[in-house]
Parts: structure tokens; sequence; C-alpha cells
């Protein structure tokens, strides 16, 4: 075993010690599957394997919403690094994507790397399609959303209200993504992805605002 690789379980030892069964979307196999998508990219795109691995690994450690706060979690994934990674450039962009990568709304500025950009396109595909479907339920759970409300408009409230619906995140962040992807890769996976939501929102409607309940067999 090489010293990468034991460093990689190292991480994802710690991923499933703060993560294991997290309740919000974030568990341990989000990370994984951002992992393994970041590592398909960065080969595809001759990147660095090592700082997308630990990234991706590691991004959701540091999540303001799981931690008491912003740099609470930045520090928490700088201090494990510090114990178990010797080069300080590799902390450094890893640290520099992890702190950067997030949606926030929309709000943030691109990232500047390709490494940053590859991570950021995992992660953001992972929000999309059927799974993105069901974290998106799961999240709305765990804040006390409801499903869906047509009575009500959320278009002017604030992106981290607790007040708003599953299906209206569709509509502030899961249908943007696709126009937001960096790499020509990901693009392609998330018009698929992005495709099997409009047809997901299509049934939804349709059972929802059913004339004749036999149309939606
Ligand atoms: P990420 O792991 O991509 O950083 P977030 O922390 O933003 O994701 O959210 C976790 C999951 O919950 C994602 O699939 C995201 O689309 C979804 N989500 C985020 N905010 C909301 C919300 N207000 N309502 C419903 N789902 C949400
Ligand atoms: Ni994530």
């Amino acid at each position: 075993m090489n010293n990468n690789s034991n460093l990689i379980e190292l991480a994802e030892q710690f991923v499933k010690h703060e993560l294991e069964y997290d309740p919000s979307g974030h568990d341990w196999w989000h990370c994984n599957r951002v992992r393994n998508v970041a590592l398909e990219i960065a080969k595809y795109e001759k990147a660095d394997l090592l700082v997308c691995e630990l990234a991706a690994l590691l991004h959701d450690v540091a999540d303001e919403k799981l931690n008491e706060s912003k740099q609470a979690g930045l520090d928490k994934v700088r201090n494990w690094l510090l114990q178990y990674v010797e080069d300080n450039e590799c902390i450094d962009r890893v640290m520099t994507i992890i702190s950067s990568m997030s949606y926030n709304g929309g709000k943030n500025k691109p990232l500047e790397t390709i490494e940053g950009q590859i991570v950021q396109d995992a992660d953001r595909l992972d929000a999309l399609g059927a799974i993105g479907i069901a974290r998106t339920f799961v999240y709305s759970g765990w804040k006390g959303q409801q499903i869906h409300n047509p009575e009500r408009d959320f278009s002017s409230t604030d992106y981290r209200s607790n007040e708003k619906t599953a299906i209206h995140h569709f509509y502030e962040k899961l249908l943007k993504l696709k126009g937001l992807m960096n790499t020509n890769y990901a693009k392609e996976i998330a018009q698929k992805r992005h495709d099997f939501m409009e047809a997901y929102l299509k049934q939804f409607y349709s059972e929802w605002n059913f004339s004749d309940i036999r149309k939606d067999i």
C-alpha cells in the first residue's frame, strides 16, 4: 500500500466518523459518490488526483449547516489535514476548494483551478437526477419543509429559509445547475439528469392536478 492509499483510507475513516449516517443528504455515501465521479472526471481532464479525491471526500465535513459556523467546519478539516498530510501546498489547494465550492444561492465566484471545478461539478451532479430528487426530499424532511404548496410564492424568500418546499428547490437551484457545470464531461451528464427531473416534475404536477386519474397510470 503506498502512502496515498493509506492517506485516503484515513480520510474515508474520518468522513465516516463525521457523517456516516447524516440525515440531511450529506451522508458517507454522498461523499463516496462525489469522490468516485470527481476521480472519473479528473482522469479525463488529467487533473491532480490526490487533491480532487481529498477535497471530494472531505468537502461536506466542513459544511456550514452541519457545524457551529463556517469557520468551525473549515478548521475541523484543516486540522485533520495538518495531522496527516505533509505537503502544505496540497493542504492549501484542498482547503481553497472546500471553502469556495458551495452553491450558496448561486452567489459564489467561479472556481479558478481545474481540480476545484471538477469537485464542484461532481458535488453538483449528485444534486441532480434520481439521486438529486431523493436528496432534496431527505433534506426537506430534515428541515421540516412541505413537499409542495401551490398557494405560496417563494421567489423573494431567503435561500436558506426553512419555510420553502421541496418542489421550490427545483426552481431555486436544481434546474439551474446544468447551466453552471464547469467541465464538458459534467455538462453531458447534467443534461441527462436535468431531462429526468423535468419528466419527474411533469408527472408530479399531473398527479397533483389530476382531472382524470387514469391518465397518470
Ligand atoms: P451539497 O452536498 O451539494 O453541498 P447542499 O448542502 O446544498 O448540497 O444540500 C444537500 C442536498 O439537499 C442537495 O441535494 C440539495 O440540492 C438539497 N437541498 C439544499 N437546500 C435545500 C432546500 N432548501 N430544500 C430542499 N432540498 C435542499
Ligand atoms: Ni456535497
